[in-house]
């Protein structure tokens, strides 16, 4: 039986993941703050699921906690990053932008290296991060997010470049997914809005073809390109 760990599983993408992973036979390990719902998943899925109340941002004890986790599977053969926070900041207002950085950046720093060594030792695995659209460019809607995911997809790449260079065995994947309908999609404007049962299924499919980037949905690909296209004053109307 296979084993994957989950960080962020008690809602939106991470949960329903490893619902699929469950359905496919996998025993998975779940993560996230929320005790009474990593309770809840526990009692509706049963067996296959064990649970770590973690926060990321919390650095002392992140990496020990993990640890546990990771000795009671044994062996890990995934590992999906899925914790995020999302915010609506046009007001650049520094709370938010600290709990963005400190979450997006900091402690996924921290989570990606530790998971990302931890496979390394072992000798194989799939190192899976959840970036964004957002990476591509920049945006006067939600600023640090957007940096954040952008520091995400790259930091992604280069464990991908540093796999492949030294022949560790593992394979990276960033998933970038557009609008997804889970509690983080806020704000006007949102289009193409997945349901995260369809989203969830996409992002399966893509890990297990073991590509390196998934969008999601699939159209969202034709954004990327032209986010990647569009000169900067098109970015400023926006
Ligand atoms: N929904 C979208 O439209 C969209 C688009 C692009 C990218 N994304 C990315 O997709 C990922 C999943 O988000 P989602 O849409 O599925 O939203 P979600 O339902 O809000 O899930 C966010 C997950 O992150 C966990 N989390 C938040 N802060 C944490 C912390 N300090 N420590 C540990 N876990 C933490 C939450 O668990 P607890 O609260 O229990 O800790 C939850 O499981 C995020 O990285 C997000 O940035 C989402």
């Amino acid at each position: 039986m296979k084993k994957a760990i989950i960080i962020g599983g008690t809602s939106g993408m991470g949960r329903a993941l490893a619902e699929i992973l469950v359905r496919e036979n996998w025993t998975v390990g779940i993560t996230g703050r929320r005790r009474e719902l990593l309770n809840e998943i526990k009692a509706t899925i049963g067996n296959q699921i064990l649970t770590l109340v973690h926060d990321i941002t919390e650095l002392e004890s992140s990496d020990k906690k993990l640890d546990q986790l990771f000795d009671e599977l044994g062996t890990v053969d995934l590992v999906i990053v899925s914790s995020g926070y999302a915010e609506i900041n046009r007001k650049l207002n520094w709370d938010i932008q600290k709990t963005v950085i400190e979450t997006n950046v900091v402690g996924i720093a921290k989570t990606y290296q530790h998971l990302f060594l931890k496979l390394k030792a072992q000798g194989y695995g799939h190192f899976v991060g959840i970036s964004s659209i957002a990476s591509k460019r920049g945006n006067r809607h939600c600023p640090s997010y957007g940096a954040a995911k952008a520091f995400q997809a790259n930091y992604l790449e280069s464990l991908r470049c540093m796999s492949k260079k030294k022949n560790l065995g593992i394979t990276v994947t960033d998933v970038q997914p557009g609008f997804v309908d889970t509690a983080m999609a806020k704000g006007p404007g949102m289009f193409w809005v997945a349901p995260v049962e369809k989203a969830a299924n996409q992002i399966y499919a893509g890990v297990m073809k073991g590509k390196r980037k998934i969008y999601v949905t699939k159209r969202w690909r034709l954004i990327a390109w032209v986010l990647n296209l569009a000169p900067s004053w098109v970015l400023e109307k926006m």
